[in-house]
C-alpha cells in the first residue's frame, strides 16, 4: 500500500490560498497518496479545487451526533457532504483544549464510519508519561478506549511534546510505538488490523521525513505545520519509499 501523507492545516489558511496551493500538490509524483485537511469553512473550496484528481480531502474534528441542537458544531454526515472522505479524530489538541476523553472520541470515530468517512485517529503520550516510561502503557490505554468496535480507518501516533516544536522521537521510539499499536490493534481487531495504517506525526519535516517514513510500520505521515507550504509538504510526499 502507498503511504499517505496527511496536511492538518489546523486553523490556518484562508480561501486566496486555495488554489495555488491545489495547484502546487497536483505536481505530486503520486508515489504517495495525499489528504488534506483544512479547517471547516475551506473544505467546500477545496473539494472544488480537488475534483477530479487523486488528492483527498478531511476535516479535522466532528460531533458524535448526526444533527441536532449543537452550536458551533458540525456533523460527519455534512464532513461527506462537502466532498470530505477522512475526518482526524482525538488530535491531542482536541483533548488538551476542549477535554475530549476517550470516549467522547470512541462516539465521534463511530459517527464518522457510519457517514461512511475514513477516521483518522490520533494518540500519543505527554512528555511526562515518556519520561516516566509510560508511553506505550497509555497509548494501549487510549487506543482501547478510543476506538468502537468494528474500527476501520487510520491510526495516527503523534506524541504531544513531538507536535509543534521540532522534535521527534528516535527512530527505535517511533519503530517500538508503531510495533505496539499494531500489535493492540491485533489484540482489539484480530485480522482486520493486518491492512490498519498507522500515521507518524509530530515536527515532520523535508529534512527528517526520509528517516521516518522509511521505519517499519510508519504507513505515513500526518504533517501539521510543515503541510502549510505546498513545496514542503511535496518534499515529504517525495520521502516516501516507492512500492
Ligand atoms: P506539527 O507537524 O506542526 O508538529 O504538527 C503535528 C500535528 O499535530 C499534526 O496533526
Amino acid at each position: 500500500m502507498p503511504q499517505l501523507i496527511a496536511a492538518n492545516w489546523k486553523m490556518f489558511g484562508k480561501l486566496a490560498d486555495i488554489r495555488a496551493y491545489a495547484t502546487d500538490i497536483l505536481t505530486a509524483s503520486g508515489h504517495a497518496e495525499l489528504l488534506i485537511c483544512p479547517p471547516f469553512p475551506l473544505l467546500e473550496p477545496f473539494a472544488q479545487a480537488l475534483a477530479g484528481t487523486p488528492v483527498a480531502l478531511g476535516a479535522q474534528d466532528c460531533h458524535a451526533a448526526a444533527s441536532g441542537a449543537h452550536t458551533g458544531d458540525v456533523s460527519a454526515t455534512m464532513l461527506a457532504d462537502c466532498g470530505a472522505t477522512h475526518v482526524i479524530l482525538g488530535h491531542s489538541e482536541r483533548r488538551q483544549h476542549h477535554g475530549e476523553r476517550d470516549a467522547d472520541v470512541a462516539a465521534k470515530v463511530s459517527a464518522a464510519m457510519a457517514a461512511k468517512l475514513i477516521p483518522i485517529v490520533c494518540v500519543g503520550e505527554s512528555e511526562a508519561e515518556r519520561d516516566a516510561g509510560q508511553a506505550i502503557q497509555m497509548v494501549r490505554d487510549q487506543l482501547l478506549h478510543s476506538l468502537p468496535a468494528g474500527f476501520s480507518g487510520i491510526l495516527a501516533y503523534e506524541p504531544i511534546w513531538a507536535i509543534g516544536t521540532g522534535r521527534t522521537p528516535s527512530p527505535s521510539d517511533v519503530v517500538a510505538m508503531h510495533a505496539a499499536i499494531r500489535s493492540a490493534l491485533v489484540e482489539q481487531l484480530g485480522g482486520a488490523a493486518a491492512g490498519l495504517r498507522i500515521l507518524y506525526g509530530g515536527s515532520v519535516k523535508p529534512g527528517n521525513a526520509a528517516s521516518l517514513l522509511r521505519l517499519p510500520e510508519v504507513g505515513g505521515a500526518l504533517v501539521g505545520g510543515a503541510s502549510l507550504v505546498a513545496a514542503d509538504l511535496l518534499a515529504i510526499a517525495e520521502c516516501a519509499p516507492r512500492v
